[in-house]
């Protein structure tokens, strides 16, 4: 059990920096989710947080830096596409996937012989690099399986105890998690949907593979297991217009129902988000940790719209809704 600090603002950067250069847990906000951070090039660091989160050791992570120039100390090959994407998206929700170099420790990559690597554009994460002068690696702050974490508020409800402090940067901004790409040879792929879409990338470096290499270790690549981002209990999609039938098929559980444009049935603990994709996202997982905190042990989801500006979203609502009823041994803790 460790004494989490709660840190806010540029004021407390410093301080958080110090915690992390002394090899310590610092949960930081970034653009698109709050991460959990540690020094990605001290081994000890890196492992302790799976021992946090509860993380497979199977699971890689994503190291976070500044710029392209940092990233090329990292890896073996930095090709010119991987260039024109950071030159594009950096900083920003891209993460780019690219053999690793030895310095990277195996702690960090899951034994891979890739690393993830972004620079995220929130100014309290950019801040923190650059007072720690070193890249960190930070997953999503939120206990293994889990939903991510958009607020320091959820940071705590998951990890309070079990990391040294978290720096409280208000609500994130997009939401969802980055926009994952392979650029490891054989030609790009799309590991994990995120706000900047397929359309945007390929405008940069051509057609992009949707999914891993055939016979890739799906180890290598959990956000693509079936059921992941999940809040504990039964999640159902339905249209529209069946929610409220989905909602009395579950019962006797206390069912909550989240809507964007569905009237709400009775009796149903209702989450409201608004009926377009970034207002969407950003509050998706809030709402979703509030219909769990409301004891609701189903959540009916209203299917979102086809159509690409919503993929990300719907990649979530399909792995949070990817087995109807969850391992009781992955409840967060
Ligand atoms: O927006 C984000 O990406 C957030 C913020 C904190 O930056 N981070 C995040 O990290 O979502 P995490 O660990 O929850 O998800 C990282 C995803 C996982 O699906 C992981 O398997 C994949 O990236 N990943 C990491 N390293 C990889 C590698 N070398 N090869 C393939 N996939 C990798
Ligand atoms: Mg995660």
């Amino acid at each position: 059990m460790r004494a989490t600090r709660r840190l806010a603002g540029a004021a407390d950067v410093p301080e958080a920096a110090r915690l992390l250069r002394e090899g310590g847990l610092v949960a930081f906000p970034t653009e698109t989710v709050y991460g959990l951070g540690a020094l990605a090039l001290d081994p000890l660091a890196a492992r302790s947080i799976y021992a946090a989160k509860g993380r497979p050791a199977t699971n890689p992570l994503i190291v976070h830096l500044l710029s392209a120039l940092e990233a090329r100390a990292l890896v073996t090959a930095w090709p010119e596409i991987a260039q024109r994407l950071a030159d594009r998206f950096w900083p920003g929700p891209l993460t780019l996937v690219l053999p690793r170099a030895s310095l990277v420790p195996d702690e960090v990559t899951a034994g891979g012989t890739t690393v993830a690597l972004r620079a995220p554009r929130h100014p309290l994460a950019r801040a923190l690099l650059a007072e720690v002068g070193a890249p960190l690696a930070a997953p999503s702050a939120n206990r293994s399986e889990h939903v991510s974490p958009t607020t320091a508020a959820h940071v705590l409800k998951d990890l309070d105890g079990r990391i040294d402090a978290v720096l409280d940067g208000g609500p994130c901004d997009l939401g969802i998690e980055s926009t994952v790409l392979s650029l490891a040879p054989g030609g790009p792929r799309l590991l994990r949907a995120g706000s900047i879409g397929l359309a945007d990338l390929e405008a940069i470096c051509g057609p992009i593979v949707l999914g891993p290499a055939p016979g890739a270790v799906i180890a290598a690549s959990p956000g693509l297991q079936a059921r992941h981002y999940a809040p504990a209990g039964i999640v159902r999609l339905a249209a529209g217009a069946d929610v409220a039938l989905a909602c009395s098929a579950l019962r006797p559980s206390r069912v909550g129902a989240l809507l964007h444009q569905a009237a709400a049935p009775a009796g149903v603990v209702t989450a409201r988000l608004p009926a377009e994709p970034a207002g969407y996202a950003r509050g998706l997982y809030s709402a979703l940790r509030d219909l769990e905190d409301q004891a609701c042990d189903a959540i009916v989801v209203e299917a979102v719209p086809q159509g690409a500006a919503w993929d990300a979203i719907r990649d979530r609502l399909q792995r949070a809704a990817g087995s109807s009823v969850l391992d009781p041994a992955a409840r967060p803790g």
